[in-house]
Parts: C-alpha cells; sequence; structure tokens
C-alpha cells in the first residue's frame, strides 16, 4: 500500500462530532449497508463475530425516548419534567443511530476481553466508515448502555451488553480540536 496523503490527513485531523450538530440528511440504505460492512471489518480472534449492531431511525427514535424517559422515572420517581424530556430526545438529533451490543462467544483462545475490544473496534471503524462516506460521528454510552431494563428495551438479549451508540449525521458546525495526550509521557522504550 502506497502513501495516502488524504487518509493520513483524515486520521490526524478527525474529530467527534456531538449529537447535537448531527442532523439530517443521515445515510441512504446503500450508505448505511456501507458503513456496516466496513464497521464490522474488524479484528476478531476467533472470526467469532462477538457483536450484533441495532439500527435506530426514524419513528423509533421517539418510540425509544418514551421508553427511556419511563424507565428512568422508574428509576426515579422524582424526576424532573426537563430531566424526562432530555430522556425522550436521547435519539432526536442524529438521523441515524447503530447501537453495538458485544456478544460474548465462550473460547479458550479468544479471552473475553479480546472480545470486549473487537466489539469496541466496531464503533470505531463505524465512525471512520461514516465520514469515508461524508457524514459525521460520536460514540457515546450514556446511563441506558449500563442499565439492564434499558439495554433489554434497547436490544440487548440475556447476557449481552451495550458497548456503544454510534450516532451519524450530517455536520452542522466545524468542532474544534480537543487538548490532546502529551504522548512523551504516555510512551516509553523498553529497556529490560
Ligand atoms: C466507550 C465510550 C463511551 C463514551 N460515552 C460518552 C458519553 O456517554 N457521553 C459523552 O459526552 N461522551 C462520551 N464519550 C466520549 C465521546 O466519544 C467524545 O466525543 C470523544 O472523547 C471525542 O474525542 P475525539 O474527537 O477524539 O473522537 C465516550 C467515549 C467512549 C470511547
Amino acid at each position: 500500500m502506497s502513501a495516502n496523503p488524504e487518509l493520513l490527513h483524515y486520521l490526524k485531523t478527525r474529530r467527534s462530532v456531538g449529537i447535537g450538530f448531527l442532523k439530517d440528511p443521515g445515510p441512504s440504505a446503500a450508505e448505511l449497508a456501507e458503513i456496516i460492512r466496513i464497521g464490522t471489518r474488524v479484528p476478531d480472534h476467533g472470526k467469532l463475530a462477538p457483536w450484533r449492531l441495532v439500527i435506530i431511525e426514524g419513528e423509533a427514535r421517539a418510540k425509544i425516548g418514551e421508553k427511556l424517559a419511563d424507565i428512568a422515572k422508574a428509576n426515579n420517581p422524582a424526576l424532573d419534567e426537563a430531566s424526562i424530556e432530555v430522556e425522550r430526545r436521547q435519539f432526536l438529533p442524529a438521523p441515524l443511530t447503530i447501537g453495538v451490543i458485544f456478544s460474548h462467544r465462550p473460547l479458550a483462545k479468544a479471552p473475553e476481553m479480546e472480545q470486549l475490544l473487537s466489539a469496541g473496534n466496531v464503533c470505531f471503524n463505524l465512525m471512520h466508515a461514516s465520514f469515508a462516506l461524508g457524514y459525521a460521528a460520536s460514540w457515546v454510552t450514556r446511563w441506558f448502555a449500563f442499565d439492564t431494563a434499558a439495554q433489554q428495551m434497547l436490544g440487548a438479549k440475556g447476557g449481552e451488553r451495550f458497548v456503544g451508540f454510534v450516532h451519524i449525521g450530517t455536520p452542522t458546525a466545524v468542532i474544534e480540536d480537543r487538548d490532546r495526550p502529551d504522548i512523551g509521557r504516555l510512551v516509553t522504550r523498553w529497556q529490560g
């Protein structure tokens, strides 16, 4: 593979675009299929595909919001109306969200951590695919990725869990870069 300046530029400058800045239009059906094909092309010890994807778009976004609001109220009956409205709107800003479920497949040579990392790679690769097609994206979890009732409502089955929700849409703002880690403090050379 020869050097690819465009790809290098992308890798050096890519920024997540917050959910509030992701609007219509979202990917078409054909583009979504492409995003999923690229997104699931990840390292996967044992070829287990220890992940599943849940597509959230259209009317499903508001329906899920109502259900999230119900679960949030059940968890905290004192929740005020403004906070309930936040839950109703969780999936409304972006036209499309892909929920990534980690689905552990027991196999001695591929410990759970390796499979979890493979699922995390799907999240990040879905972002790369979205950017490559001209969209922007953000990978978040939020409380409902850790709440059992919410996870079930969103599509996780027994033993499964969400590792992220990749929100995808057309960016409405250019996001400034954030501080990046001081690599010099994080990298050492092994000296025995
Ligand atoms: C697994 C995971 C979960 C995250 N969950 C959230 C979240 O719930 N809320 C949030 O504001 N940011 C969350 N973030 C951070 C966002 O992705 C954030 O936009 C990111 O740090 C921006 O960095 P970037 O521009 O380098 O992509 C999460 C990040 C990861 C890796």
